[in-house]
């Protein structure tokens, strides 16, 4: 049963960076709520405010204004709670894979013996045990990246942060991975805030989207992601006849515009003035992927 308690709750949250040039406002008073179990996607213009919207929620930065609650409890620094990755896989290229997954668990000081029960398993499940003694330098770029998500699940946080994971990505293998990343993270269970520029990725992946305005970022939009069919898998999602619907509204709020020309104007050009080429609208006769 989920809880009626949030699992994060974000209460009239503002930052503010203060640095020798001045001051810059990077987020508005920001309000949300999110589910246990719930995944959900931050989309917004470049320099926003979404990297530091994720960075608060973690604990490593501490709003100006506001509080962040996790299970209803106010965030004092980092909690293991959550899990955070990033868009660099941040691998040690002279440990192994296996000693890459551990290392969480080490700095947590965890016993060895549990550790290696619990990696193992992941390993397994996740398709990286015939890789485990190899160094990341001999695995593809969508493999480290899913070498990092599992290292971040081995500390078992209930909440992960993901910033941009796919970004640095060739575009199958964002496909590809966006399936297999929302396949294990749904059967884990976890609740998931993914921040992307790629409103595609966002559409495919989560059962709500928020789209944050212009900086200092403020909730523009909160959009709930349904399908007639059910819950489906990213790439079968791409297909959906609703699909297009949602890729639209979120473009529109988006205040992203090509040389003076509205946004409207321009979210019809597959690839043009589109935050990711390849990845824009397609005429119905030629659905995406
Ligand atoms: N450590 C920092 N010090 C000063 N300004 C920062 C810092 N981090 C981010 N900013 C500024 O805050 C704004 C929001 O940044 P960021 O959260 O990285 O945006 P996004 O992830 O949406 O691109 C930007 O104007 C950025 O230059
Ligand atoms: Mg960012």
């Amino acid at each position: 049963m989920v809880s009626p308690v949030p699992k994060v709750e974000i209460d009239h949250v503002s930052m503010k960076y203060l640095t020798l040039e001045g001051e810059t406002e990077a987020l508005q008073d920001i309000c949300l709520s999110i589910a246990e179990g719930e995944f959900v996607s931050i989309v917004g213009p470049s320099g926003c405010g979404k990297s530091t919207l994720l960075s608060l929620i973690s604990g490593l930065l501490k709003p100006t204004r506001g509080r962040i609650l996790i299970d209803g409890v106010p965030l004092q620094g980092i909690t293991h709670k959550l899990g955070y990755m990033l868009q660099q896989d941040y691998l040690f290229e002279w440990r192994t894979i296996y000693n890459n997954v551990i290392l969480g668990l080490e700095i947590q000081g965890k016993d060895k013996r549990s550790i290696r029960r619990q990696v193992d398993d992941l390993l397994q499940r996740y398709g990286l045990w015939d890789f485990r003694h190899h160094y990341p330098h001999q695995l593809s770029g969508g493999m480290r990246q899913r070498v990092a998500l599992i290292r971040t699940l081995a500390i078992n946080p209930d909440i992960l942060l993901l910033d941009e994971p796919f970004a640095a990505l060739d575009y199958q293998t964002r496909l590809y991975l966006e399936d297999e990343v929302a396949t294990i993270l749904k059967g884990e269970g976890k609740t998931v805030i993914l921040v992307t520029h790629d409103i595609s990725e966002a559409v495919a992946m989560s059962d709500r989207v928020i789209v944050l305005s212009r900086r200092p970022g403020r909730v523009k939009a909160d959009i709930k992601i349904m399908f007639a069919a059910g819950r489906l898998m990213p790439f079968a999602t791409r297909k959906a006849p609703e699909f297009r619907h949602y890729f639209n509204r979120i473009w529109e709020e988006l205040d992203i515009h090509v040389e003076g020309t509205p946004a409207s104007k321009t979210k019809q050009l597959p690839g043009q003035g589109c935050p990711n080429p390849g990845t824009c609208p397609v005429p119905e006769e030629n659905p995406p992927a």
